[in-house]
């Protein structure tokens, strides 16, 4: 066999191979690792938007530690498929980059191996070369990146009129939309259907959607016009950030800030990340107000009020079986004696079955609560304070009632507490310690009766 004909047989038989194993693999939209770029290359030129993203929790998506953390815990022990199935989808949207170019394809699969590019998480290159999504939840994405750094191919974002060397540019709607965040921040369990996180969904039904250019507020909105020291919550201003969108070209009307900040301080701090920390304590105190209505106290009644004036969506948000916001009270007498008092961390930090908390429950196939969201077959329990929503909870405090003296100088006062992280749950994680932190007051009120 001559050498031509040798290849040509080699290639048929390549050929051969590749359509009879295309459908099989699901590799049809399975694109190689060289097709992205890393975001160092981008920083080369953006490098602002590259220091604001760098150790945001979207870079360090797949390295964030308490994700390692309890997607193995809650991984550990599967026996049923389904459950199986759904413990290794994290991947999707925690290395979105590494699941689109065929590693990892499964949250067990070896961290070692997967490549550099794809621990950067979810990063530059991925969301420019998005178009659109095939559905609203559990990352949809369409993608359409180029050919790596010698042939980058069309970068899409908010632009008409940009005309860089590096790249091609092209505008593109779906990148100023809410949708481009809302197919990761959905997620549904991939078996039974369940709602695990529903902050676009929220945010879908809440004011802020209005459709009317003048009052309409998307994730961007608020997510991307934060910066140090402007918060851009729905309870502040969120001014126009001008400035140059590369190290190369003139300044523009508003530049997307590129932070991702939402509450978590933990993870960007593990990082080094100072101003990460300080941005999400600001988010959190701009997110919600309180207040205390005494007008009860005679027969020992107090109700307090929490209303979210910040939140584009519930309070909390996201992981919502996870994270603890809760109402810490407390009163006390004139002489400083503590009357009553509720939601307060214990010495070592833990928080007590007394607090009001705003949270979701699961319930597993037995219709019993599950801190596994892998079992999770229904939704127990889903009280939490939706965008522009107030809620009012009522306390009785037999303490202070009187004949309208009793409980002159009492002192009641309010906060509205905030950690991503229960000590409890972090007590069943090996080497969960790590992870425990400290509360943030998210909103303070204070009576004297
Ligand atoms: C989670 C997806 C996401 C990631 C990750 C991301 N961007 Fe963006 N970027 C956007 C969106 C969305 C917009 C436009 C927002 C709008 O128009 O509402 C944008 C806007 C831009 C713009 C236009 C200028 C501006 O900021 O308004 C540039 C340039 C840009 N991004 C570069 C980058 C670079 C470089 C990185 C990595 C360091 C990056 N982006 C990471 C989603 C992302
Ligand atoms: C050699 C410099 C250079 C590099 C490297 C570079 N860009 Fe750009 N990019 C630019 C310039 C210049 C603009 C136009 C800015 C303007 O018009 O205000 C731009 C614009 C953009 C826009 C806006 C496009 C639009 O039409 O809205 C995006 C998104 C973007 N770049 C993403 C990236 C990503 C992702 C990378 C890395 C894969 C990258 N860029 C690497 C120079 C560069
Ligand atoms: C009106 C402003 C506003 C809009 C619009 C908005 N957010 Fe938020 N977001 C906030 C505030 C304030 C917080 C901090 C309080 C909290 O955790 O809910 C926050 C927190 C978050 C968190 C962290 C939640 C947690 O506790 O772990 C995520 C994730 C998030 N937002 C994503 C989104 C997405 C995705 C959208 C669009 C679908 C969006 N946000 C729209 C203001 C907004
Ligand atoms: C590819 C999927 C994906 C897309 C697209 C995406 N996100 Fe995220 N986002 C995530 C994941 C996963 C995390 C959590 C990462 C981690 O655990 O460290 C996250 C975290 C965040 C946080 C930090 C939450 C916290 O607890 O502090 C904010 C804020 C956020 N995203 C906003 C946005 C906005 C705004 C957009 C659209 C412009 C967007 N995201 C698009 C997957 C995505
Ligand atoms: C469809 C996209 C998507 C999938 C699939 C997904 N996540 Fe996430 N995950 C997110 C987003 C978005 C956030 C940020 C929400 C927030 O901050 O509350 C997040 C945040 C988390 C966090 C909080 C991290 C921290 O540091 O506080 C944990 C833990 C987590 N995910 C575990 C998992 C596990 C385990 C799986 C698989 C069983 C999984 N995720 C699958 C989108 C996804």
């Amino acid at each position: 066999m001559s050498h031509q004909a040798y290849s040509q047989c080699f290639l048929a038989a390549i050929l051969f191979l590749m359509v009879t194993m295309l459908p099989a693999a699901g590799m049809a939209d399975t694109f190689h690792i060289d097709n992205f770029i890393s975001p160092e290359v981008c920083s080369g030129c953006h490098g602002d938007i590259f220091a604001q993203w760098e150790n945001s929790m979207h870079n360090l998506a797949h390295e964030d530690g308490a994700y390692v953390a309890i997607a193995g815990f809650l991984r550990n022990g599967l026996k049923n498929p389904d459950e199986i199935e759904e413990a290794e989808s994290c991947v999707k949207c925690h290395t979105p980059v590494g699941y689109v170019t065929g590693y990892p394809k499964q949250f067990s699969d070896n961290r070692e191996k997967v490549p550099d590019i794809a621990r950067q998480g979810i990063q530059c290159d991925y969301c420019h070369s998005a178009t659109g999504t095939k559905k609203m939840y559990n990352n949809g994405l369409i993608l359409a990146p180029g050919q790596g750094e010698d042939d980058p191919g069309i970068k899409y974002g908010p632009f008409d009129d940009a005309e860089p060397d590096f790249h091609d540019a092209e505008f593109s709607k779906f990148h100023t939309e809410s949708g481009i965040c809302g197919t990761c921040h959905n997620v549904k369990h991939v078996v039974f259907g369940t709602d695990l996180e529903t902050t676009y969904d929220e945010w879908a039904a809440s004011p802020y959607n209005t459709g009317d250019p003048k009052t309409h507020v998307n994730c961007q909105g608020c997510h991307m016009y934060q910066r140090p020291d402007v918060p851009a919550t729905g309870a502040t201003k969120r001014p126009l950030n001008p400035g140059p969108a590369s190290d190369y070209t003139e300044d523009r009307e508003h530049i997307f800030t590129h932070y991702f900040v939402g509450a978590n301080q933990m993870i960007p701090g593990m990082a080094g990340d100072e101003e990460k920390i300080t941005m999400a304590r600001q988010r959190l105190e701009h997110a919600a107000s309180l207040s205390i209505d005494a007008a009860g106290a005679e027969k020992g009644i107090l109700k307090i009020s929490v209303t979210n004036t910040g939140a584009g969506h519930s309070i909390p948000t996201g992981v919502t079986d996870l994270r603890q916001v809760w109402l810490e009270v407390r009163v006390k007498n004139a002489e400083g004696n503590e009357l009553f008092s509720s939601g307060v961390l214990d010495s070592k930090g833990y928080l007590g079955a007394d607090a009001v908390v705003y949270k979701t429950v699961y319930g597993d196939e037995g219709g019993k609560p599950t801190s596994n969201i892998n079992k999770a077959r229904s939704i127990l329990k889903d009280y939490r304070i939706k965008a522009g929503q107030t809620v009012t909870e009522t306390y009785k405090v037999p303490g202070i009632a009187g004949s309208g003296k009793a409980g002159k100088g009492t002192v009641v006062e309010a906060k509205l507490m905030y950690r991503s992280l229960s000590h409890k749950l972090l007590d069943m994680i090996p080497d969960g310690a790590a992870f425990k932190a400290g509360a943030v007051t998210m909103a303070h009120a204070k009576t004297v009766l």
